[in-house]
């Protein structure tokens, strides 16, 4: 093996080494002599994928593994990639990365990169991440949720505060080439509908492959299903073109069409990395995985759709909700400089200079600040943080969202009344899913029935498992199709819709021929099964445990499942309202349709009590993946909703409670609920 290529300058497209390359010996200088250091520099310079390699050159990994966050997992998977190839090491020895339900690394795993969520896993098993001789948090100006937690509890109290007044910050030096903007006109305050502007984004690419001179186009869409509508759109166009006539840069011959979003296969994402061959200009449309985590060599192009897709909280249903957004200006910009890297380049924003005044803020509001903290919150209780309001986050989240994620981690039982982390609690905080569904699972689990449950988490855990096809007569035949499989189910419950298919799926002999017939997504399927057998090992794991709870029930299946559902998701309860609508019974009471994909959508008029899984806002609020339960069912749960005073939830939550206060309080909230009870007799 020839390793002398290691201390060789790593070389981008144009043969000039990376800026990194300069500042090596300095670099790992500052980061013997310093505990905690920072290191800035632009985009592209080879932070991630050289600094692990140089703290590996110098030695550090024989005093313990060198650990590498990241926010996003495509990000980990594709850069440890290129790391075992650079170091010409094979993926998953020497070099390797661990995702949320992919662990590729080894016993000889020297050099490791993971998403911030997996570190934060081994930071409850060992605080002290014993394993580690250097842990680097990369990305942190993103402010991900997990990193920031990473970050707070890996640190105590005083150093970090030490350490954000006064730590050392490595800058290295980098050259940017000027990259100009222009506005569009076909995007403005009043737009979000995704067709509008995948059309745009289309016909602008065009324009500049057809008008500019050469170089890559690095296109930014929001997610999977437009990127490849926009895709398809683009290679039909491309067709049509007549390299004779229609192009100005005659050195132009062809157009190379990339997809990059996270859930796409990672065989394909490795081409994105690769120069086109000569002639034929290369056009990757990418979520915004591609604005910072991932650099692309040779882009000269942008264009820029305004949007993003992100997870917030939204207060109005109470629940964490993905949506389209306008992006930040300071977004905009990033998103414009991937086209300066090398030489100068241009940014094509399809949308107005009104759009960019009115709809996009000025910075992106980081993570830990839009959305829900429940699991955040159960992590660091676990880890023995008592009072989690006043702990020391880099961007300390709202008061309001800790207290409900407090409410909430009372309301599933994995906290007690004085906020200590319950039995419950300990057995949730070890899987890698939502509060609710971890509930469901283990609820099942209790009964003896999680061969029910944890297909039905697996399959919520992964990608949308329907095909959707673009064209309208494939879309009846699909449609026709998923109604089969759900009245296989007994065409009422949405739920087992997904057991079954994860069922049939795996019980049949050709499975991908299987998806095929049926218009299920193969990949995703397959995902489920992974993600099925790690929880499965999970819960093996924690069912050793002398004190895993056990009950038993006299009923029949099918009701025993809706159960152990409602178990997860009394939060998420609806109840019969005017004509086609229901009203959550979290408090807010909010208005919901049955979305149409879901079995119960014609069917909803002899409905009464239903449960959900997720919300979807467009123009209504929707819920989908649905099944009806009884009353009866919750009616035991649904108190637990109303039954906590926030502002008492809220000095729990600041100090340890004594004895005296704590009885004083139960006697208080005991005189309410008798009072409440004989107020329900009166009636
Ligand atoms: O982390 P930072 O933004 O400073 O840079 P990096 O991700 O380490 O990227 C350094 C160089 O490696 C860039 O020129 C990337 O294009 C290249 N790279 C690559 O070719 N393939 C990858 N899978 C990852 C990075
Ligand atoms: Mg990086």
């Amino acid at each position: 093996m020839s390793k002398s290529s290691r201390s060789e300058p790593k070389e981008s497209s144009d043969s000039e080494p990376l800026p990194i390359y300069h500042h090596k010996s300095k670099l790992v200088r500052a980061v013997k002599d310093s505990t905690f250091l920072v290191v800035t520099g632009e985009t592209g310079c080879g932070k991630t994928t050289q600094l692990p390699q140089y703290l590996h050159e110098a030695g550090f990994s024989k005093r313990g593994k060198i650990g590498v966050t990241q926010p996003r997992r495509v990000a980990a998977i594709t850069v440890a990639q290129r790391v075992a190839q650079e170091m010409r090491y094979t993926l998953g020895k020497e070099v390797g990365y661990q995702v949320r339900f992919d662990d590729c690394t080894s016993e000889d795993t020297q050099v490791k990169y993971m998403t911030d969520g997996c570190l934060l896993r081994e930071v409850l098993a060992d605080p002290g991440l014993s394993q580690y001789s250097v842990v680097i948090l990369d990305e942190v100006h993103e402010r991900s949720l997990n990193t920031v937690v990473v970050m707070s509890a890996t640190m105590e109290t005083e150093k970090l505060s030490a350490f954000l007044g006064n730590c050392p910050v490595f800058v290295i030096p980098g050259r940017t080439f000027p990259v100009k903007c222009s506005f569009g006109s076909a995007v403005g305050p009043k737009e979000t509908e995704s067709t509008g502007y995948v059309k745009e984004v289309v016909k602008v690419a065009l324009d500049v492959h057809t008008s500019e001179m050469s170089g890559d186009i690095l296109v930014f869409l929001t997610g999977q299903n437009e990127i490849e509508r926009a895709c398809d759109m683009l290679y039909e166009k491309a067709e049509t073109i007549d390299y004779r006539f229609d192009v100005h840069d005659q050195t132009v011959e062809g157009l190379l069409i990339l997809p990059l979003y996270g859930s796409m296969p990672t065989d394909q994402q490795r081409q994105i990395f690769q120069p086109p061959p000569r002639g034929i200009r290369k056009c990757v449309v990418a979520t915004n995985i591609a604005a910072t985590s991932l650099t692309i060599n040779g882009i000269k192009y942008i264009i820029d759709s305004g949007f993003v897709k992100q997870l917030n909280h939204n207060s109005r249903v109470g629940l964490d909700i993905l949506e389209v957004v306008p992006i930040s200006k300071s977004e905009a910009q990033q998103r414009a400089g991937r086209a300066g890297r090398t030489s100068a380049g241009k940014c094509f924003r399809i949308y107005n200079t009104e759009f960019w005044e009115k709809c996009m803020p000025e910075y992106t509001v980081p993570e830990i600040q839009r959305t829900s903290l429940t699991a955040v919150v159960l992590t660091l209780k676990c880890l023995g943080v008592h009072d989690v309001i006043r702990f020391p986050y880099l961007d300390s989240p709202e008061e309001r969202f800790i207290l409900e994620a407090l409410k909430q981690l009372y309301q599933f039982d994995a906290i007690d009344r004085r906020g200590k982390v319950t039995k419950l609690g300990e057995l949730m905080v070890e899987f890698p899913l939502h509060p609710g569904l971890t509930r469901a699972v283990l609820k099942a689990a209790s009964y003896g029935c999680a061969d029910l449950m944890l297909p039905v988490a697996a399959m919520l855990s992964v990608e949308n498992i329907f095909i959707r096809p673009g064209h309208p007569e494939k879309q009846k035949e699909a449609d026709q199709r998923h109604r089969a499989l759900a009245s296989k189910s007994g065409g009422m419950n949405d739920f087992a819709t997904l057991l079954s298919i994860f069922q049939l799926c795996r019980s049949s002999e050709k499975p991908s021929a299987w998806c095929k017939e049926n218009w299920i997504h193969w990949r995703a399927l397959k995902s489920a099964f992974s993600v099925e057998t790690q929880l499965r090992e999970i819960l093996n794991r924690l069912q050793q445990r002398s004190d895993f709870p056990v009950e038993s029930f006299n009923g029949n299946k099918n009701e025993l499942f809706r159960r152990c559902l409602c178990a997860g998701y009394f939060t998420n309860v609806a109840r019969r309202s005017i004509g086609k609508s229901f009203c959550t019974m979290d408090g807010h009471g909010s208005m919901v349709h049955i979305h149409p994909s879901s079995a119960l959508f014609e069917n909803e008029k002899d409905l009464d009590w239903v449960m959900f899984h997720d919300v979807l806002v467009t123009s209504k609020v929707y819920v989908r993946t649905v099944c009806p339960i009884r009353y009866g069912w919750v009616k035991d749960l649904l108190p637990k909703l109303h039954e906590v005073d926030v502002y008492e939830l809220s000095n729990v939550a600041r100090e340890e409670v004594t004895e005296e206060e704590m009885t004083k309080w139960e006697n208080k909230e005991a005189a309410k609920r008798q009072q409440e009870a004989s107020a329900e007799e009166a009636l």
